[in-house]
């Protein structure tokens, strides 16, 4: 059976063998730590037996509901940020046609639209144009229920599907995804009667795209979550033991090694344009993971051969301080082969009748080794197409390396305590009700 495969081979110039496996008794105990509760932030664990336990139940709930959606609206808005929003996001777009938004043909189309992950006036102000007059409905996504962004979007959304059907239908249109008991958005789903979906106390946003949390938006945008879940159960049972065949260890130690050989900066690198935003949701889960106690791997993303014309030149000859992991997918869905030109003025005879993914592999493989021959090492990760179980796969394994990383680092992977700081000063700035002192301290600074 195919599988995502990681390979550590060019990372050896810069460690050894011995020094990746001298880390694998810690690595042991923290998956130990993962799977007993016995480390730090173990209240946050519930996404480790989350594929296994997902019952068939809430799936067909999950689908039901996408379904109702997909009929009755031409565009659904997501909203959320952080992790009620990157996973879904991410796997939407792997999966997605590249132009889909543009698709008249209902296979291709896809209907899910994003909002509440910033706060850009222009961006609600175009969206809620887009949406004049549209069937349109609204998942709203937030565990804590009191975030900024989302609030703001879902307020001004929420207004305009009740001007636009009034209260009654608008309310048959929205899916609220939310804490099962508490918070400001279970209040509002209970008053105005919201279909909902919990998100479970023990699993953090980050963790949380295998729950209603990204499996609802996933399902509105016509993809398959029982092949999702499917990949992320194989990945389960696949990293449960301490030993060489599971690549979340191999994964985690390896990194590890090349940290503590100096590597601080990890550059995901992906060949698919698709892949962008899974470089996003990547970036969140190892950056708010790991970042904090002043230690910690940078996690950097590019999109290649794009950025080969903007960041190369600093990755292949900049500060030594990187090492880079390529996600590498195998097979391209479609068909392209590059023609032949009788004229040939642009020289690229030599390549007629080569796949364009053919050259894209030969792209990957010329950097890999310049890269390495530069004096950055190299995992790669091999996916073999985009599809949701290699998808699925390839989300657990990160985040079970996650939290093996993070305990081999010694910090608590499972929280994100630097997050309030610009909270509490944006409040303090917009002077919010009961952030009177740190309005008059914040305002003599300035
Ligand atoms: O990982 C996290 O917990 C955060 O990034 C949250 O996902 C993000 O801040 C959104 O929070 P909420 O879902 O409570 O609105």
């Amino acid at each position: 059976m195919k599988t995502i495969n990681v390979n550590v081979k060019e990372v050896l110039g810069t460690v050894t063998a011995e020094q990746i496996q001298a880390l694998n008794p810690a690595a042991a105990e923290g998956l130990e730590k993962l799977h007993k509760g016995t480390g730090l932030g173990s209240d946050f664990l519930g996404w480790v037996n989350l594929p296994e336990e997902t019952p068939d139940g809430l799936v067909a709930e999950i689908e039901a509901s996408a379904k109702v959606l997909r009929e009755s609206c031409d565009y659904v808005v997501a909203i959320g940020i952080g992790g009620s929003y990157l996973g879904a996001k991410a796997v939407i777009e792997a999966l997605s046609d590249s132009f889909s938004m543009l698709r008249s043909d209902d296979a291709r189309r896809c209907r899910v639209l994003f909002a509440g992950q910033n706060i850009g006036e222009d961006y609600l102000n175009e969206l809620q144009d887009l949406l004049r007059d549209k069937k349109f409905g609204i998942i709203v996504i937030s565990k804590s229920g009191t975030t900024t962004e989302p609030a703001i979007a879902f307020r001004l959304l929420k207004e305009q599907l009740e001007s636009q059907l009034g209260k009654a239908e608008a309310s048959k249109r929205i899916v609220a995804i939310t804490d099962e008991h508490k918070g400001a958005l279970r209040q509002l789903a209970t008053e105005e009667g919201y279909k909902t979906f919990v998100i479970a106390d023990n699993v953090g946003g980050r963790f949380s795209v295998l729950t209603p949390v990204g499996l609802l938006p996933i399902a509105v945008a016509g993809f398959d979550i029982r092949a999702l879940l499917d990949g992320a159960r194989r990945m389960q049972k696949a990293t449960v033991a301490a030993n060489d065949e599971n690549p979340s260890l191999l994964y985690a130690t390896t990194r590890n090694a090349l940290y503590r050989a100096g590597k601080k900066i990890e550059i995901l690198v992906n060949y698919n344009p698709k892949l962008h935003f899974f470089g996003e949701w990547w970036k969140q889960l190892y950056g708010e993971s790991e970042g904090k106690d002043h230690k910690g791997i940078f996690p950097a993303a590019v999109d290649n051969s794009t950025d080969l014309h903007s960041m190369g030149q600093w990755i292949q000859e900049g500060e030594r301080t990187i090492f880079e992991t390529v996600l590498s997918v195998e097979s391209a869905q479609h068909t392209t082969v590059i023609p032949s030109d009788e004229a040939n003025l642009d020289g690229l005879n030599y390549l007629a009748g080569k796949r364009v993914d053919a050259v894209n592999k030969m792209a990957e493989l010329g950097t890999r080794i310049a890269h390495v021959d530069g004096g950055v090492p190299n995992m790669r990760i091999t996916i073999p197409a985009l599809k949701e179980e290699y998808l699925g796969e390839l989300i657990y394994f990160f985040e079970k390396a996650c939290g093996i990383s993070g305990y081999l680092l010694d910090v608590n992977p499972f929280n994100q305590p630097g997050v309030e700081a610009y909270k509490r000063n944006m409040f303090a700035l917009l002077e919010k009700p009961g952030y009177e002192a740190e309005t008059a301290a914040i305002k003599a600074r300035l």
